[in-house]
């Protein structure tokens, strides 16, 4: 089964550069399941319902999100909604909204999509991301588990590799926004990358416009940050291939494509 999954999508260019490569990258790879991170979706922070529906139409089938998802309302909402395809990291403590894995059905195989925001250098407290993980795993079972690891380190990312190795089918990263030349399988099976990387704006500071990004580090000035909505942008992302049958991640690569927004 085929994985095509994009970590954050960043404001407009984001969701334009998604839109515009999309149909091209299913074509080519003929994914079972497309998944992109969406917690900075709409005008870099949050989700609404018409930037989501934006990118669905593109070919998106399942969002995962982290810290940011929190921004907009109406991204709460949506996470409220019944079978909606929005989660949010499952280690929140009880009593938030929404759900922080999904399971999906696809070609008669259950595939577990979890959730996990993690605690190193992250303000928000949030329950161990080891431990949630095995409650959700052992209460969930499935053919396939694939996880969405929003960080901020990558060696907390690559510990939780290492303690989900054979259990999760696929572990990837998110929230740095800059990709990881480290994809692999682990001994045990579980493919994994430090982190996807965006799809946004290729001249900025992680999506962020520089002009208002810098004045925060030269003389602490609090910009208001805007996010570039044309020129080259850059879709990163990874294709996996796991088999059903073992669960295991038989091969993960990385793409890299650059798309001039107009
Ligand atoms: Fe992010
Ligand atoms: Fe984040």
């Amino acid at each position: 089964m085929r994985f095509l999954i994009f970590g954050d999508v960043v404001a407009k260019m984001g969701r334009r550069a998604l839109a515009a490569t999309l149909p091209q990258f299913r074509e080519q790879y003929q994914p079972n399941i497309v998944i992109a991170n969406v917690e900075n979706l709409a005008h870099g922070l949050g989700v609404t319902g018409k930037s989501l529906n934006e990118i669905v139409e593109a070919g998106v089938t399942m969002a995962t999100s982290g810290n940011h998802i929190w921004d907009k309302p109406e991204g709460i909402e949506l996470l409220d909604q019944e079978n909606s395809i929005l989660i949010r990291p499952a280690n929140y403590p009880e009593g938030t909204s929404g759900k922080g894995w999904k399971k999906l059905s696809v070609d008669g195989k259950t595939v577990l999509v979890v959730n996990l925001l993690g605690r190193v250098f992250m303000k928000d407290l949030v329950d161990c991301p080891f431990r949630t993980f095995d409650a959700v795993f052992d209460a969930e079972p499935a053919d396939i588990v694939i996880v969405d690891f929003h960080g901020e380190t990558t060696s907390e990312r690559g510990a939780f590799a290492w303690h989900v190795d054979g259990r999760a089918s696929l572990v990837y990263g998110t929230h740095t926004h800059v990709p990881t030349a480290d994809e692999r399988v682990f001994p045990r099976g579980t493919g994994f990358v430090t982190d996807v990387g965006m799809v946004g704006a290729r001249d900025s500071v992680i999506g962020v416009a520089p002009e208002t990004a810098l004045p925060g580090y030269l003389n602490a000035k609090k910009t208001r940050f805007t996010w570039p909505e044309t020129g080259i942008a850059r879709v990163y992302g990874i294709v996996a291939d796991v088999d059903p049958k073992t669960g295991h991640t038989t091969s993960i690569q990385r793409i890299t494509q650059e798309v001039d927004i107009a």
